[in-house]
């Protein structure tokens, strides 16, 4: 009897990209393989490949070998049920955060909803990121972390299988990411939707994840190992501060970056790098604080 195909696969995945010096191979033998409802992070140094294999999932870029396979279906296009958000927020400039929204459900359900089913759905989403208050407002009269949730919003309302985040939240206050963080994991819960994640951030990746993903240094980067997170949920950023395991998995993360693919051209100023051995050294990495919440 054949297997039930898994839900998202990437196998032996290269890509080359021309260059004027020829073909430069930015990542060799991808394979990786996601769980429906799972939560996976890409974590690794600056350059390394992570939008690149985020892009290939998106349909975005194609493979030069190998591929990516969606419910067993291959992805080689852009595609609703794969849903992307930017770390630039992405939201049209002359259009408010409600029809911003409008503009994917229009596309994904224009058909099969009616006007005021639209309407509802749209505020409903709005309403999960907490940005119902003011979805009548331009891109230019909001903060930039109202504009990311608009964008968060807007991916959700398409209701896709697969949320693809690129660095959702790197451009944000400490404040707003811990708030868009703990919305996130709780939207996640009640959607059971695949989630994508890329981050710089250990303390994000461990906190959001099921598996994180560490990602070698390019050229030819590949898969380096996967970290799988134990840690029961809900998870709650200030019971874990004190929390062995969530220590652990930490430290791990911290080894693989800045002993295993430490690098002169890792792509971190030397300064970074030696607060994070630091931090480590000194115990000193506790997660960002619930009532960090509020401001957002
Ligand atoms: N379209 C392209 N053409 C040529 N080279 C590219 C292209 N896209 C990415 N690259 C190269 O592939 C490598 C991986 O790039 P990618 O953007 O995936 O890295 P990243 O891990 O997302 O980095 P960062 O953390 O800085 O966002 C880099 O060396 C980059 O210069
Ligand atoms: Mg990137």
């Amino acid at each position: 009897m054949s297997q039930p195909p898994q839900h998202l696969e990437l196998t032996k995945v290269d890509i080359d990209f021309p260059t004027p010096n020829g073909p430069f191979k930015a990542l060799q033998d991808i394979n990786l393989t996601i769980n429906k409802g799972e939560f996976v992070s890409l974590i690794g140094h600056s350059g390394c490949g992570k939008s690149t294999v985020l892009n290939i999932v998106a349909g975005l870029y194609q493979a030069t070998n190998g591929g990516c396979l969606l419910d067993g279906k291959e992805v080689n296009a852009p595609g609703p049920e794969r849903a992307v958000v930017f770390q630039n927020h992405s939201l049209l400039p002359w259009l408010t955060a409600y029809e911003n929204v409008e503009l994917a459900v229009k596309q994904v359900f224009g058909k099969s909803k009616s006007k005021a089913e639209m309407r509802e759905w749209i505020e409903h989403n709005l309403s999960l990121v907490h940005m119902d208050h003011a979805m009548d407002k331009r891109p230019d009269e909001i903060s930039g972390g109202m504009k990311q949730r608009v964008g968060i919003a807007r991916a959700l309302a398409m209701e896709p299988t697969v949320m693809l985040m690129d660095e959702p939240f790197g451009a944000l206050d400490a404040l707003t990411r811990a708030h868009l963080q703990d919305s996130l994991m709780e939207i996640q819960k009640d959607l059971n939707n695949t989630v994508i994640m890329i981050t710089h951030d250990v303390d994000e990746a461990v906190l959001l994840s099921d598996r994180i993903v560490m990602m070698t240094n390019g050229p030819a980067a590949t898969v380096g190992e996967i970290l799988h997170i134990d840690l029961p949920r809900p998870r709650d950023r200030i019971a874990l501060a004190d929390d062995p395991q969530y220590n652990h998995y930490r430290h791990e993360v911290l080894t693989f970056l800045y002993e295993k693919q430490r690098t002169p051209d890792s792509g971190l100023s030397s300064k970074k790098k030696d607060e994070a051995t630091l931090k480590v050294a000194t115990g000193e990495h506790k997660p960002k604080a619930k009532g960090e919440d509020k401001a957002a």
